[in-house]
């Protein structure tokens, strides 16, 4: 595969837009390579690929099906029927689908604090009553949540699922260590709470294998677990292409999903090309070239964050994944996160600031999401100085 620089890399200048740490988008130049290109061709010219512009099965296309529950199985020693996978639009599409029809309006849902934001704004669309349990640096803290059933037990609440980023947590970085994620399956299995594990990181480890899915974990215990996997961090959001492995009851309650049926199943376009492209042996290799390329990004990034950042400035050092999670020295009580995301983007690097992480933005006031994901390689050093010296004018401020 050739790696080339994209014309979409920017850094500061006349005319050029912020450094972008704010987004949790795949590396540009990993995405056209000639190996994807060869197979929208193969699967262009195959003489099946009229069925790639039909409508599709509700479960997804077969073989591409068939090609993921062959790797869930062989990675994570299990064994993945077709009744347990079924095709999706993209993470967000499933977790969509689960919130639609497992969290009825007013439903409560367990979500970590922090979390992904894009998924609160689908959990408040579907008027879920969200409900957050802390953190650490190991990922969710197990007592909290147990603490949180039995409050909700008190008050005759029976939550609709817990939605986790058990592997390269975005925006924490944090993985869940096995002994954490069968501590959780224990406590979920005895509030009978069903999980909803939302994996995309799960394949871009540096430092290799994760722990087991903690729906690996939970197989022949009868226990509800949903895990769900994308295309979009390992070959190309733009597929929307995703998969949830779950007990077969919730897939077949996803594909009756009026949006699956009335739709067709995801792509099937997309699938006959990732289809191709995975038959044709190009997946794995293109995924541990990305697990180098994105550690050298974090090396950058972290590199440059112990160069620059003010002395009582924290940052986590991820093993995989795109995100570092930054908390901000103690600076004057009325600077936000907020304000310094602000006068970052004026000053040329934009980063998320932590509000938009937490059910109550008051937690997040001290911290900042930087994803290395996608901003040029050789911008990172630059993005990471500039927002140094906003952060240090703030401190001075005081
Ligand atoms: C934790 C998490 N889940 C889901 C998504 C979106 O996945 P998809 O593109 O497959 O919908 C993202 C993208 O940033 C993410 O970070």
């Amino acid at each position: 595969m050739v790696i080339t620089n994209s014309a979409e890399h920017t850094g500061p200048g006349p005319g050029r837009g912020p450094i972008a740490l704010m987004l949790g988008h795949p590396d540009p130049a990993t995405l056209a390579t000639p190996e994807f290109r060869s197979a929208v061709a193969a699967a262009t010219d195959a003489p099946d690929f009229y069925e790639g512009l039909q409508y599709g099965l509700d479960a997804g296309t077969r073989n591409l099906r068939e090609l993921l529950q062959e790797k869930s199985s062989r990675e994570q020693g299990l064994s993945i029927g077709p009744a347990n996978l079924m095709l999706v639009s993209g993470a967000t599409h499933a977790v969509d689908v689960l919130a639609r029809l497992y969290a009825k309006p007013g439903g409560v849902v367990l979500v970590e604090a922090p979390t992904y934001p894009d998924t609160l704004h689908i959990f408040r669309d579907h008027q879920s009553e969200l409900h957050a349990i802390p953190t650490d640096e190991g990922g969710l803290i197990v007592s909290a949540l147990e603490e949180r059933l039995a409050w909700l037990k008190a008050q005759g609440k029976l939550p609709s699922f817990l939605y986790t980023i058990p592997t390269f947590h975005n925006p924490r970085g944090s993985t869940m260590s096995e002994a954490r994620r069968r501590a959780l399956l224990e406590v979920a299995d005895k509030h009978t709470l069903m999980i909803v594990e939302d994996d995309v990181y799960r394949d871009l480890s540096f430092n290799g294998p994760v722990p087991a899915s903690c729906f690996a974990l939970a197989q022949g215990h009868g226990q509800r677990v949903c895990s769900i996997g994308s295309f979009s961090k390992t070959l190309a959001p733009g597929l929307r292409l995703g998969w949830l492995v779950a007990p077969p009851d919730v897939i077949q309650t996803c594909m009756a999903c009026g949006t699956t049926q009335m739709g067709g199943g995801a792509s099937p376009f997309s699938a006959q090309v990732v289809a191709q492209y995975c038959r044709s042996g190009h997946w794995e290799p293109h995924i541990r070239r990305l697990r180098a390329i994105y550690a050298m990004r974090r090396d950058l990034m972290v590199a440059a964050l112990e160069r620059y950042m003010p002395a009582e400035t924290t940052w986590t050092r991820p093993e995989g994944g795109f995100f570092v999670w930054l908390t901000l020295p103690s600076m004057p009580s009325t600077v936000r996160a907020g304000d310094v995301q602000q006068v970052a983007h004026e000053a040329g690097v934009a980063v998320a600031g932590g509000e938009a992480f937490f059910l109550d933005p008051h937690d997040g006031h001290q911290h900042l999401r930087l994803a290395y994901s996608y901003a040029a390689p050789g911008d990172l050093d630059a993005g990471i100085r500039t927002l140094a010296q906003v952060i240090n004018g703030f401190m001075r401020s005081q």
